[in-house]
Parts: structure tokens; C-alpha cells; sequence
């Protein structure tokens, strides 16, 4: 049986594949994208509302539009979720660690700047590996609310989860260890499940990420250059940096 191909790690996963000299493409949506705020119209236009005449009769009415999707936070400790959240856990944790692993091996053999080429040519061989034990997870993004590239901005669904994380910070709390969304694009489409996993500044994040101040000179002007608009700096060891997202395609 044919199984659906893994796009969705794509090149923006890795944080250095961005060196590339080409901007890398919008994101790494899978199937499961969520049309832009107001588009669903334009992206189905069945769905489209007929236009308003004097004598539209109501047999001829279509499909009633859908509207914008329906974002729902499902409880993670719920057993409807439970397998779901694993397989998007299971996927968030083989995903940390590859990046992880290639930024280590690039920091270690010629520091951040050296780093640059090093992953470059590393990513296309990372994010063509897919995840093991056929993984029901369809698609993976890295979204943040203080963004190095505009690429990774979030979509409608993961704002409202990074709404939620920042919240749960802003009072003093730890970031939810995972959040679980279900989003109904309309009343017949199956829903979309995401498996969001708050992703943690650690101390080897700092030196791209920490004080710019204390960046080193040559990998300072390589971030303006790629990234005028870069807000992801000034982060501390620990702080919440972003959120992982996993699409769950049971
Ligand atoms: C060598 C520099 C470097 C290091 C070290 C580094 N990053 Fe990044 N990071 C980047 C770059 C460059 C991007 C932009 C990636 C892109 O264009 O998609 C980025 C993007 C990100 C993003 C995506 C959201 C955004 O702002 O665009 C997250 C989340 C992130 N980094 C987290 C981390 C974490 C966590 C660590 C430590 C484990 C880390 N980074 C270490 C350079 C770095």
C-alpha cells in the first residue's frame, strides 16, 4: 500500500538550512494546510455563496459555505487523543533530535558560521528522511511568536496555540507539556488533528538565538543580512522559544 509521501519536513525545519542562498520556501505544511483567513471561498468555490438575485430558488441553494475553519483544544489526557498524542510525541522527539544532532555536529566542527555550510548541505538528506515505524504524522512545522524568518509565521490554528502557551508563561507557569487541536475546515471535512510540543531555549540555542550583542561578529552580520526583520534574540536558557507543530493523520 502506497504510503502518502512525507513532505512535510521540509527544509525549514533545520535552523541552518535557512543559509541557503535562496529564501527556503514558505514552511513546511503538509496535507493538512489550512486555507488563509478568508480564502475557503476562493479555494473551493462550490463553496462560494451564489450571488444574491431576485429569484434564487432555495433547491438551487449549494453547499452551505463552510466559513472559517473551527479551532478546538481537545484535552491531551483525554483517551480519544491518546494514540494520536503519542504518535505526534513519538514524531516530535526523533524530530528535536535530528536537529539537535546536525546543529551539534555543525557548531563542533567550525562553530556557527563554519555551522552554516555544514547543514546546508547536510538538510536535503535530513528532511528526506522519513519518520520510522510508519508514523502517522503528516506534517511538521516550527512556528514561533518572535520570529527569525517570516517563513515560519503562524497560520490561524497555531496561533491560537502559541496564544495559549504564552498565556499559561505569562503567569508564571511552565509551558504545557502538549496541546492537542482539532480543526474542522467544515461540517463534512474530516478534522485535522495537530500535536503541538513547546520547543525550550537550551544553552547551545544562545549563541544564534541569546544576546546579539555577544554574537560573534561574523555570524551577526550573516543574520542581518538573511533576516532584517530577525526577532529571535534575547533569549535566556529555558525560555519557551516556540512550538513544534505535528500533524496527525490518523
Ligand atoms: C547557528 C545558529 C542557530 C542555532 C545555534 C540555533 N538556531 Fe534556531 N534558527 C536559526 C536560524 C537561522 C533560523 C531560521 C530558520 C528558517 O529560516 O526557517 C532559526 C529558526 C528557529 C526556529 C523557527 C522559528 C523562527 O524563529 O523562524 C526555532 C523554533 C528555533 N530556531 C529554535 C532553536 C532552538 C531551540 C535552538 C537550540 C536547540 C536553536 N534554534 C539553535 C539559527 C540557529
Amino acid at each position: 500500500m502506497p504510503r502518502r509521501p512525507f513532505a512535510g519536513l521540509a527544509l525549514s525545519l533545520l535552523p541552518l538550512a535557512v543559509f541557503a542562498a535562496k529564501a527556503p520556501p514558505p514552511s513546511s505544511y503538509g496535507p493538512g494546510q489550512l486555507p488563509a483567513a478568508g480564502s475557503a471561498s476562493e479555494a473551493n468555490p462550490k463553496a462560494a455563496k451564489p450571488a444574491p438575485g431576485p429569484k434564487a430558488p432555495a433547491a438551487a441553494a449549494p453547499a452551505k459555505p463552510s466559513g472559517p475553519p473551527k479551532i478546538e483544544f481537545v484535552d491531551p489526557a483525554s483517551p480519544m487523543v491518546s494514540a494520536l498524542k503519542r504518535h505526534g510525541e513519538t514524531a516530535a522527539g526523533v524530530v528535536s533530535k535530528r536537529l539537535l544532532d546536525a546543529l551539534n555536529a555543525a557548531l563542533a566542527s567550525g562553530g556557527p558560521v563554519a555551522a552554516v555550510e555544514v547543514c546546508q548541505t547536510k538538510a536535503p538528506a535530513l528532511t528526506a528522511e522519513k519518520l520510522p515505524n510508519r508514523s502517522p504524522v503528516t506534517a511538521v512545522k516550527r512556528t514561533s511568536l518572535r520570529l527569525r524568518n517570516p517563513a515560519n509565521a503562524p497560520d490561524d490554528a497555531e496561533r491560537a496555540a502559541l496564544d495559549r502557551v504564552a498565556a499559561a508563561v505569562a503567569k508564571g507557569e511552565p509551558p504545557p507539556a502538549v496541546l492537542v487541536q482539532r480543526i474542522q475546515t467544515s461540517d463534512t471535512a474530516k478534522p485535522e488533528w495537530r500535536v503541538y510540543k513547546p520547543i525550550v531555549a537550551q544553552p547551545a540555542c544562545l549563541v544564534c538565538h541569546g544576546d546579539p550583542a555577544a554574537q560573534p561578529p561574523g555570524l551577526r552580520a550573516a543574520l542581518q543580512q538573511r533576516y532584517p526583520a530577525d526577532a529571535a534574540t534575547g533569549y535566556a536558557a529555558g525560555e519557551w522559544r516556540g512550538l513544534l507543530r505535528l500533524t496527525v493523520t490518523p
